[in-house]
């Protein structure tokens, strides 16, 4: 390939695409590969079309401690298919390493994906995440710069044994360490369950977060089918990398970029899979996010209705009793998709270049298996999430029924509020904290600029003395997220959130609050003269150290409400033609 055979008119493609050329476009291809040669490359393998393959391998992420042979088993299959694959590294997020919260930094990996996959010349995108906040991140990011791109994710981690007791992370960890809180396990037993409750790498091995949003990436077709399950260190997890590689090149004729396969009713698919697997409260407000990217609203009142005739099929922990290999075994999203057949939208497109229902005519025989529930046998015959709405959540708020305490759904209580972390922390355990089980717990500040970042600290601990006392579960209502491995009757992302004058801020100890799953309503039982007087005296928290420059400071000042996703104002779309809405 000569410097000058490079037509104008061509669209770029390889090593031409995004050559900054400062009107000598010949000079500047040849200076590019003179660069890429240095990595030894030849000018055939230079001919081809180019597949980045998005890295997200971190000493920082065992989630994704098998990127190293993904990788080798991705350039495999673009290579198999004729392409040249060429990875490279952007941020990886972790669950447990990402302070304040890894939920600050999903938005700033969505940017780095975004600008790396624009930057650099590409002709499509593998996307390999896996922990919780990365696929989403890659999936906004990828929407929004538009070249074809399909995502891999790393799989799930094995299961550990704990004294003849099958354990995961992380809905056990905090079954584990409620026990240890309550004096019913001792020092050693924690410490020994410490170490088998992560046994490999791999994304966590309970419906959690990272496991819904690969279901709900395999719904959306941004994914191969079948690719959500393979937990990480199997042969299926890599023969789906290798297959992952060669269908990147494939899509690159096809030219299947995200906006072709991310429609409405693909999202309205993803929003059945997320009701359906009994997944994570975060997978809500990814999806508004990812589709806000494309102009498409995830209307919460459309939300709910798809919820009350969707049930929860699937039998995984927390909603249930098996682990995501369980599910893999069981056919996973395949044996899913069959059940909820009816309710899809059949004619989605996938990064297969085939629709969705093409793919599932084209799939195996059922079996027999005791994790995917038939359709009229659910687990729980509503889609696991519940939206509220009420003088509390004007903007709406949500709870996770199927995990939920079902003599706690019809409620109320008294509240005992909490005014923000440091708070709750201090007076949690405190001995004379006056609380009571039929109370009702209220964390303020924990919104998307309250801590900043909308922590997964919904799930408060139940107060010492109650725990020690035996109790298990009590409502709590927060404008912050929970992780997607816990549970409890616990409302969350209450919007508009408390630290800009949401009227959750303006609940008092000693108030009625009353909770109705039934009637989707979340209220505040204070006469509205009174909440009047109260949001005259309100007062917004004080800026922080920190709050005044750098990522914080964007953050803070362009983070949308959880109704929006969570995303940043200006990296929604920006509604050439208005937001298209889901469809009736
Ligand atoms: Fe990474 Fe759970 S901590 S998936
Ligand atoms: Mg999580």
């Amino acid at each position: 390939m000569s410097s000058s055979d490079s037509k104008k008119t061509d669209a770029p493609s390889g090593m031409r695409r995004g050559l900054t050329s400062y009107g000598d476009t010949g000079f500047s291809l040849f200076l590019r590969k003179a660069f890429i040669k240095g990595a030894g490359l030849t000018d055939d393998a230079l001919s081809r079309p180019v597949v980045g393959i998005a890295n997200t391998g971190s000493a920082y992420n065992p989630c994704h401690g098998n990127a190293p042979q993904l990788i080798e088993a991705v350039k495999r299959g673009v290579m198999l298919a004729g392409g040249l694959p060429v990875d490279f590294p952007t941020i990886s997020v972790h669950e447990s390493f990402a302070a304040p919260t890894s939920m600050y930094l999903r938005n700033l990996m969505s940017m780095d994906t975004e600008e790396m996959i624009r930057a650099q010349p590409m002709d499509a995108v593998v996307l390999i995440g896996g922990c919780d906040k990365t696929v989403p991140a890659q999936l906004m990011g990828a929407a929004s710069a538009g070249i074809p791109a399909i995502q891999l994710v790393t799989g799930s981690m094995l299961t550990g044994g704990h004294r003849g007791e099958r354990v995961g992370a992380c809905t056990d960890c905090r079954r584990f360490w409620g026990k240890y809180r309550a004096d019913e396990i001792d020092d050693q037993e924690i410490a020994d369950v410490n170490n088998q409750l992560v046994a490999s790498v791999g994304t966590c091995s309970v419906m959690g977060t990272a496991s819904t949003m690969a279901c709900i990436a395999e719904a959306l077709g941004m994914m191969l089918p079948g690719g959500a399950s393979p937990p990480a260190v199997t042969a299926d997890r890599m023969r789906i990398a290798e297959q992952t590689g060669t269908q990147a090149v494939r899509m690159i004729a096809q030219q299947l970029t995200p906006n072709r396969i991310l429609t409405p009713k693909a999202f309205e698919n993803a929003l059945r899979v997320l009701l359906a697997i009994g997944g994570s409260t975060n997978g809500i407000v990814h999806l508004t996010a990812v589709a806000g990217r494309l102009g498409i609203e995830v209307d919460m009142a459309a939300f709910d209705r798809i919820g009350r005739e969707t049930p929860v099929l699937v039998d995984l922990k927390p909603s249930g009793q098996h682990y995501m290999e369980d599910f893999h075994k069981a056919g996973g999203m395949r044996t899913l998709l069959r059940e909820l057949r009816p309710l899809l939208h059949l004619d989605a497109l996938t990064v297969t270049g085939r629709t969705l229902g093409e793919e599932m005519d084209a799939d195996r025989p059922p079996f027999k298996q005791d994790v995917i529930r038939a359709f009229d046998n659910p687990i729980y015959a509503q889609g696991g999430i519940a939206v509220l709405r009420g003088n509390l959540a004007p903007g709406g708020a949500i709870i996770k029924q199927s995990a939920a305490s079902p003599t706690l759904m019809e409620h109320e209580g008294r509240a005992v509020v909490f005014e923000n972390l440091e708070d709750l922390a201090a007076r949690v355990d405190a001995p004379d904290l006056d609380v009571n089980a039929d109370d009702i717990m209220v964390l303020k500040n924990i919104g998307p600029t309250g801590a900043p970042g909308m922590p997964e600290a919904g799930y408060m601990p139940i107060p010492m003395k109650l725990a020690r006392a035996g109790v298990k579960d009590m409502v709590r209502i927060s404008d912050g997220r929970m992780s997607g491995t816990a549970s409890g009757t616990i409302v969350l992302h209450v919007t508009p959130e408390s630290a800009i004058g949401g009227p959750l801020g303006l609940v008092k100890t000693g108030d009625r609050i009353r909770l109705s799953v039934r009637e989707r309503s979340l209220t505040l039982l204070v006469d509205e003269a009174d909440l009047a007087a109260r949001k005259a005296a309100w007062q917004a928290p004080g800026e922080r150290p920190g709050d005044d420059r750098g990522y914080r400071k964007l953050f803070l000042t362009t983070v949308t409400q959880a109704d929006k996703g969570v995303d940043f104002d200006f990296l929604r779309s920006t509604g050439k033609g208005g937001a298209t809405p889901l469809p009736p």
